[in-house]
């Protein structure tokens, strides 16, 4: 394809171009005289003087491992004015394919008048719910629980129903309901038509992607806003889909109402209220990359240097707006960790505020190690601040990214699971590798291993599973600078405003340059270092005294020391005393235009990060959301609930009625206003004051002015 050869000719001009300066990088490193960023320019790590200017990803090519949903016009380009039509095809309900509501073969248990029950088509059952008035949070949820009668006593919405009786004003709330949900239902029954062909699983093991149009994937979370998938509310550890995300939205529904629960459910409306103003044109790519255990980096042996890679690090901007670079999702294993729960960190926020980006947990099975998955086009839609559970929705985001050749914006979601410290030890032979590996999958992504210059853009990171997962931000700037350097691409690291981060990773990074040491030797280093059993804190200062102990020779002698945990500390100290001193590498060489940078600092006063106080939410945490509890679930299961899983299994060979007890405690005899007077017990702390304060956010985001 023509426009594919341009992105290709451009990688390797560019690669052209950089390969002296980068090459230089390790003697004169350039330093802003800003205080916001140190290392190299960011024109160095996207590969080009302007983010845009970096290299495309490849163009969007249906193919035997990537599905295409939308009909892509025989030029290859699709309108800009309109959303690309459906790629027709035949619904498959199989294992391999995203069982979608509106399938024939959905079908569900209804009661007959003979006392018995009967199957209808589950679609059916969902349009009649959803096409009768729904004036209020109390009937949203009844026509949720008329096709999912099972939960009819477990589901509460509590968070439902404290967003529209409590946070919103009483005439924001009829402005929901009058407007915006008729449009959500109208998007959500249109699925049929929307959605033809088949949604492949991203399953393990696999190299495969499905690309989606921003049409479609409102269309599909338009079904999850009204908890339609059908399977997907199990929480038994053998369901069918045990090792996906949970994709209904009943679960954030269900979450208690905590002001943060709130704020996401006010991104999520206001994710609804925009597409169905104005249907979204462009599309996005899915993308699963699993790199068997034969193929990672010998890390051990690599021979590249440290040095040939660009570090930039900001204290002072966010990776969510490092625009052009390939951006990290500090993500779980199952994607979106807890977005439909209590989770609210980096990867709940950044799904909340890009909501397109929920769609993965629709169709992608839980990360192995050696796995990644890249997500290209996940527009953004709200403002935000705070963090954990400060996080509040701050009003409307205009993405200006351009879109690419295929009609995507141009925006890299790269969503890489840290190794959970404490489940596995982070400071381990097999922890440092099993890090290394997952950042050089994803790293790695569409990189040419014959290309012995950069790939561009390069990746924007942070503190990359320090907070729930309890890593340490000195030990994962190491290991991601080294998986860096071995896919060859440019890092930009953000350490959130902490400044004192930043100095350390610039000054650790001067000292590995200044003794050419390469991946294999740090590697080996850190091996050293986790032996010792010295604290963490110590990483840096262990290093250093290993550099410092070689300085004279040419080659780094990897003698064991016996530094006792005190002894560590005292040489922190001294060393750190030292380094402050030593102007090194750091020469001003090479004076960066300031002007030219401008543009990067891009205004984050709305910014408010409190990365050292994540919140140590379990949801966030947790591998799956589990808050319902499995002993009283299968108390509740009704003859009639077993019926319908043994037939919605059909063709499927699995057996879940295991789990299942026996009593017949049948739904009519669960009373359906439980949920409103449980949501009414709840205690609310609120004062008014922050009552108020809070309806005037939501008043602005329902106002009636159209957007
Ligand atoms: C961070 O960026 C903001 C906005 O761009 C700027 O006002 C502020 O001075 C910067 N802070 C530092 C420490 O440079
Ligand atoms: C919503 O609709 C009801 C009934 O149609 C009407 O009485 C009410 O004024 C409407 N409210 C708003 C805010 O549009
Ligand atoms: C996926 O692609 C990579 C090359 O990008 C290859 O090394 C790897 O073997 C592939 N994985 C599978 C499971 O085919
Ligand atoms: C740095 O190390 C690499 C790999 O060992 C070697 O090829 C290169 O010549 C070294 N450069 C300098 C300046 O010592
Ligand atoms: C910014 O960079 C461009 C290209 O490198 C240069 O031509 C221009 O003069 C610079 N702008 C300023 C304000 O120095
Ligand atoms: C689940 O519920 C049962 C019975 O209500 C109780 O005994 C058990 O401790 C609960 N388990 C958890 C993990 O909450
Ligand atoms: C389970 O159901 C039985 C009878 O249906 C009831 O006696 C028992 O209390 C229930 N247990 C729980 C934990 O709800
Ligand atoms: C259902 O709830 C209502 C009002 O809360 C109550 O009057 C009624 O007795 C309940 N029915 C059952 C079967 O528990």
């Amino acid at each position: 394809m023509f426009v594919f050869c341009v992105c290709v000719k451009n990688v390797k001009a560019i690669n052209h171009c950089f390969k002296k300066s980068y090459l230089h990088i390790g003697r004169k490193l350039i330093m802003s005289h800003s205080n916001d960023w140190k290392g190299a320019p960011l024109s160095m790590i996207y590969g080009s003087e302007t983010p845009w200017g970096a290299p495309e990803f490849p163009p969007v090519q249906p193919g035997h491992n990537h599905a295409v949903l939308y009909h892509i016009p025989s030029n290859g380009v699709l309108a800009e004015d309109r959303p690309p039509k459906p790629q027709i095809g035949q619904d498959r309900w199989d294992q391999h394919h995203v069982r979608l509501p509106c399938s024939k073969q959905s079908l569900y248990p209804v009661p007959d008048n003979k006392g018995g029950s009967r199957l209808r088509k589950r679609w059916a059952i969902i349009e009649n719910a959803l096409k009768r008035p729904i004036q209020n949070s109390e009937e949203l949820a009844n026509a949720i629980l008329a096709y999912n009668t099972k939960f009819k006593s477990r589901w509460k919405f509590r968070a439902l129903h404290r967003l529209f009786n409590e946070c919103l004003e009483e005439d924001e709330s009829q402005y929901f309901f009058n407007v915006t949900l008729p449009d959500i239902i109208k998007l959500a029954l249109d699925l049929p038509t929307l959605v033809q062909a088949p949604i492949p699983l991203l399953k393990q093991h696999k190299n495969i992607s499905v690309s989606l149009s921003q049409q479609q994937i409102a269309s599909l979370l338009a079904n999850a806003f009204f908890c339609t998938f059908p399977r997907r509310n199990s929480m038994k550890q053998d369901s069918e889909y045990a090792s996906y995300p949970f994709i209904n939205f009943n679960s954030l529904y269900e979450a208690s109402p905590s002001d943060d629960v709130i704020e996401k459910l006010k991104c999520i409306c206001h994710y609804f209220r925009r597409v169905c103003t104005k249907v979204p044109v462009g599309v996005v790519t899915f993308t699963r990359r699993s790199v068997p255990p034969r193929s990672l980096p010998q890390w051990a042996e690599s021979t590249l240097p440290i040095a040939t890679l660009p570090l930039h690090v900001d204290s002072n901007n966010t990776i969510e707006e490092a625009d052009g670079l390939i951006q990290l999702d500090f993500a779980n294993k199952y994607l979106g960790g807890g977005v439909l729960g209590h989770g609210c960190v980096q990867e709940e926020i950044r799904f909340v505020i890009c909501p397109e980006l929920m769609v993965s947990m629709l169709f992608t099975e839980v990360l192995r190690p050696n796995e990644a998955v890249m997500i290209i086009g996940g527009e953004r839609y709200s403002r935000y601040v705070g963090y954990g559970h400060t996080f509040e929705w701050a009003g409307e985001w205009r993405d200006t990214a351009p879109r690419d050749c295929s009609g995507r914006r141009r925006v890299a979601l790269l969503a890489l699971d840290a190794l959970q410290n404490g489940e596995q030890r982070e400071c381990s032979p097999q922890g440092l590798a099993r890090d290394l590996n997952k950042a050089w999958v994803g790293f790695s992504f569409n990189t040419d291993s014959e290309n012995e210059g950069m790939n561009f853009p390069g990746i924007a990171t942070g503190n990359w599973g320090c907070g729930a997962f309890g890593g340490t931000p000195q030990l994962k700037s190491l290991l991601q600078i080294m998986a860096c350097a071995q896919s060859r691409r440019p890092i930009a690291y953000y350490t959130f405003k902490d400044s004192k981060l930043r100095d350390e990773i610039i000054n650790i990074y001067s000292q590995l340059v200044k003794h050419n040491v390469t991946v294999g030797q740090l590697y080996k280093l850190l091996v050293q270092f986790c032996n010792e059993n010295l604290p963490s804190s110590c990483l840096n200062s262990f290093l250093l005294q290993m550099l410092k102990d070689d300085a004279s020779s040419t080659t780094l002698k990897m003698e064991s020391t016996n530094t006792e945990a005190a002894e560590c500390l005292k040489i922190t100290d001294m060393l750190e005393n030292e380094l402050l001193d030593s102007p090194d590498v750091f020469s001003v060489d090479i004076t960066m235009d300031e002007d030219n940078n401008s543009k990067e600092h891009l205004d984050s006063s709305n910014k408010n990060f409190e990365q050292k106080e994540q919140t140590q939410d379990k949801m966030a945490e947790d591998n799956k959301m589990a808050d319902t509890n499995l002993t009283e679930q299968s108390n509740q299961t009704s003859r009639l609930f077993q019926e319908m899983e043994k037939l919605d299994e059909g063709n499927g060979s699995l057996n879940l009625n295991s789990a299942h007890s026996l009593s017949f405690g049948f739904m009519a005899e669960t009373n359906c206003s439980d949920g409103a007077m449980d949501a009414d017990k709840i205690q609310m702390d609120m004062s008014e004051g922050v009552k108020k304060i809070i309806s005037r956010k939501i008043t602005d985001y329902f106002s009636k002015k159209l957007i």
